[in-house]
């Protein structure tokens, strides 16, 4: 159900009485002996030494970025295997084809984990192609893998330039056309490219009018649509696969999440019925990701729905279902980002609520809480089995939106009454926070960027970690420009 006014997010525990013993806040999220864990990893501990160690060996000082790469390999494999379920319940003769939309989150670490686990990959920048350059290099994008090549690339671009040369190093390098104008170079190239055509469908809209309404800058409109079809056609080195039809972002319904998909699925039947080489019905992104405790989305329920109006649709027009490609980037990698502070003091000052002040930035660290009024997981790391009070939090800026819950929010926020040695985590960040707020660069008041605490399990499940260095204050002062020192 969508969170609303009357059905406000929850983002952390509602209640003044203590966590209860092995109390489990979501499928990744779990109180154990008064501490919070995360897939098992004790967060408290890599702050606070404790006088246990769980492989860590230190400590590491507040605030900590914690990037935890099983959840990202857990969600891919999860929506496989909803999608596995869905085709054989109905009998759909189509594959599932899962590709990461990198723009969610580029670093190297997220990237490397969804080619390991045997993701497609989708982009839409020229740097975008540099990276996948580097992991074809690596080995790990490897030729089965469809590169699918989004975003504006205009004819003298060096996007469309990386695009075509890309071409030379992989060979399932899909181009998805935002304009006519994209089609000249890749004629031009003299290289063979099997292309994409993605249509004006974003907004939520239940007919082919509404659609072609829309006031939207992506796509083109049906006349485009089939005018590009044609010019593909008639050029010998271009080849039409795949049809794209991306209706929005964090999706809340799946019901009507399929049905803003099927006019864009009408129009996919019409174009395979003249072109038999379109086999590809990519939906985009909009795939939802849990950022707070009460989301609920039925993703198996969305397969089905999606598969079965595909299956129905394409009976109709008599031609066969296609493969099914969905570009997920805030499903694949909300969950596996969190940004752990330390509460530096509470101030009561006459405030509605108590004030409890963090050393760092929320609004720079995920701006989407500040900027969208975007709501995040926000628990505490240790003493949840001490009372509660309700309070507000100020991030170390002197900035008055620098707050959580975000101002607008109806949502209740509660901590721990004891805030002796209080460590706190924002969870379910890991999808575009990261890439808004800028990697390295100056930030608001000028707070250095945080540690990055990289963590991993084995084979056998035995945790691994690695540190990224966050900034120190001579990064900060030379990025200004101060470069004599103090
Ligand atoms: C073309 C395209 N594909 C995929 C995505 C990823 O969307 P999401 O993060 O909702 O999965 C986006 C996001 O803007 C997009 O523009």
């Amino acid at each position: 159900m969508a969170e609303t006014n009357n059905n406000p997010a929850v983002i952390g525990w509602e209640e003044t009485t203590p966590v209860p013993d092995g109390y489990e806040f979501n499928d990744y999220l779990k109180e154990e002996d008064g501490r919070l864990r995360m897939d098992g990893l004790d967060l408290a501990q890599v702050l606070h030494d404790y006088g246990t160690d769980q492989g860590f060996g230190r400590t590491l000082p507040s605030p900590l970025e914690i990037i935890y790469l099983p959840l990202i390999r857990r969600q891919i494999r999860r929506m496989r295997d909803y999608f596995d379920t869905a085709r054989e319940e109905i009998g759909y003769a189509g594959q599932f084809l899962y590709a990461y939309a990198s723009k969610a989150n580029a670093a190297e670490e997220v990237v490397r984990t969804t080619l390991g686990v045997g993701a497609h990959h989708e982009m839409s920048s020229t740097i975008d192609v540099d990276i996948a350059r580097i992991m074809i290099a690596r080995g790990l994008l490897t030729p089965e893998r469809l590169l699918i090549c989004n975003g504006f690339k205009t004819a003298d671009s060096q996007y469309m330039e990386n695009i075509i040369r890309i071409k030379d190093a992989h060979d399932l390098v899909i181009p998805v056309l935002e304009d006519l104008d994209e089609l000249s170079p890749l004629i031009n190239s003299g290289k063979q490219f099997e292309v994409g055509i993605r249509q004006k469908t974003y907004g939520h809209n239940l007919t082919a009018e509404a659609m072609e309404a829309v006031n939207s800058r992506f796509g083109l409109n049906i006349e485009q649509v089939w005018k590009t079809a044609e010019y593909i056609d008639a050029s010998p080195g271009l080849q039409l696969r795949l049809y794209h039809a991306m209706v929005g972002s964090q999706m809340a319904d799946e019901g009507a999440f399929v049905d803003y998909l099927r006019p864009g699925m009408e129009v996919y039947a019409q174009l395979r019925q003249r072109y038999p080489s379109l086999n590809i019905f990519d939906f985009g992104g909009g795939m939802p990701a849990a950022m707070t405790l009460n989301f609920q989305f039925d993703y198996l329920a969305f397969a089905v729905g999606l598969l079965s109006a595909l299956q129905e649709t394409c009976d109709r027009y008599g031609v066969p279902v296609p493969d099914v490609m969905g570009e997920l980037g805030r499903y694949t990698t909300a969950a596996h980002g969190a940004h752990l502070f330390q509460v530096i003091l509470e101030k009561d000052n006459g405030s509605n609520l108590p004030w409890y002040i963090i050393d760092g930035s929320i609004m720079t660290s995920f701006p989407d809480s500040w900027a969208l009024s975007e709501h995040f997981i926000c628990l505490p790391l240790n003493n949840l089995d001490k009372p509660f009070q309700q309070v507000q939090l100020g991030g170390i800026t002197c900035d008055s939106d620098d707050v959580y819950p975000p101002k607008k929010s109806k949502s209740a926020l509660f901590l721990p009454v004891d805030t002796e040695r209080l460590t706190l985590g924002f969870f379910g960040i890991g999808a575009y926070q990261e890439m808004l707020g800028g990697v390295r660069g100056s930030k608001h008041c000028v707070l250095p960027e945080a540690n990055e605490l990289l963590v991993d399990r084995d084979a056998d499940g035995n945790l691994q970690f690695n540190v990224i260095r966050g900034q120190t204050n001579i990064d900060v002062l030379n990025n200004l420009g101060y470069f004599d020192g103090v």
